[in-house]
């Protein structure tokens, strides 16, 4: 229990980010034109190294020359780890436009690691005279970044938004597959000759969750790789969802309309939602701290759990 109250994340739909790589700028119009809430242009592992630099500029012009609507506009800079990072960050604040809403800061290990691209990125801002702060999104990816994810989390007013990245995750780990993302086959229980599948995801979700919670960040499911695989994105997703994540990744563009389904409440949960508003108004009215609502107890936690729905449903609703 703390005196404090949990802050909020940003108000904004974060459904599903979709990828594209940035040596690819034929792709960029039809991810404008797609049903994705966040745009995630890509300079990092989707880029070959020899092609780093035009895929700067092709993203720096794009920016500014595709109607992005009213989606989130974001850019995955190279890691701290690689040579390419700082002229990612200083050509873009200095070259693109307004548009840019975000930068993704891949395989954070520690609060450090964000704290040098904010110095960087604040001073560009105001170099350039920016008069838009740009976001932060970290990806978790490493053994490094799950054991400071708080840290990480709290580490820049700039900070709106932390994925799970399952490749580079496993890899650090040393996890023994080479799937991103979803059930594994060899992580199973075994009884009375059946198997049983468990999700080996799971904690390092849940404590993603937790931290970006504590500090008002949103967070995000990331890769799901097999996209032919729809029911296997479709349970991943519902998963991540049922933990409190907001969204996820769309490496391809058949994953988009699956996450967005996933991630948006439906029309009985909404109904639900705002029955059980309306029946605890009914009880403060009369005194009361709990109710029943269709034979289960529905109390003051529920009205926040309730809220969450419909805020979420107000949002969509507002985008049309
Ligand atoms: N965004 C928008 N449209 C996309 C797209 C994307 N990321 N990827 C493919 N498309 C388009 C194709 O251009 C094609 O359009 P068309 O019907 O007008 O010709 C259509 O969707 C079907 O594409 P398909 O042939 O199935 O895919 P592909 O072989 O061209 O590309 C990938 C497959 C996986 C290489 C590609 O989707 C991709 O690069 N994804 C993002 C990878 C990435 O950014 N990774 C980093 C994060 S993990
Ligand atoms: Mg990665």
């Amino acid at each position: 229990m703390s005196f404090r109250t949990q802050p909020l994340p940003a108000a904004r739909l974060n459904r599903c980010q979709l990828f594209g790589p940035g040596s690819r700028p034929a792709l960029f119009e039809k991810m404008a034109a797609s049903a994705a809430d966040v745009i995630n242009l890509d300079l990092e592992d989707s880029v070959a190294p020899d092609d780093k630099e035009q895929a700067r500029k092709n993203i720096i012009a794009a920016i500014g020359d595709v109607d992005w609507g009213d989606k989130t506009v974001s850019v995955r800079i190279n890691g701290l780890d690689t040579p390419f990072w700082y002229r990612d960050v200083v050509d873009l604040l200095e070259q693109a436009g307004d548009r840019l809403d975000q930068i993704m800061i891949p395989k954070a290990g520690n609060a450090s690691d964000i704290y040098a691209v904010d110095a960087l990125v604040t001073a560009v801002e105001k170099a350039k005279g920016r008069s838009k702060p740009i976001a932060f999104e970290a990806i978790i990816e490493t053994a490094a970044g799950i054991c400071h994810v708080e840290e990480i989390a709290a580490a820049s007013p700039r900070m709106e938004a932390i994925s799970l990245g399952a490749a580079d995750f496993a890899a650090s780990m040393g996890m023994a597959t080479t799937g991103i993302g979803g059930t594994q086959e060899n992580y199973y229980m075994h009884r009375e000759g059946a198997k049983y599948w468990s999700d080996p995801w799971h904690w390092a979700q849940a404590k993603i969750v937790a931290a970006c919670r504590t500090h008002g960040v949103l967070p995000v499911d990331g890769p799901f790789g097999d996209f032919s695989d729809p029911e296997g994105f479709r349970a991943q997703a519902l998963r991540s969802a049922t933990l409190g994540m907001v969204g996820k990744w769309a490496i391809h563009p058949s994953q988009v309309a699956l996450a967005n389904e996933v991630f948006s409440p439906d029309e009985k949960a909404v109904t639900e939602a705002r029955e059980i508003l309306a029946a605890m108004e009914e009880a403060t009215r009369t005194g009361a701290g709990a109710t029943v609502y269709k034979g289960r107890l529905v109390d003051i936690a529920s009205i926040k759990q309730a809220q969450v729905i419909v805020d979420q449903a107000d949002k969509i609703a507002a985008k049309g």
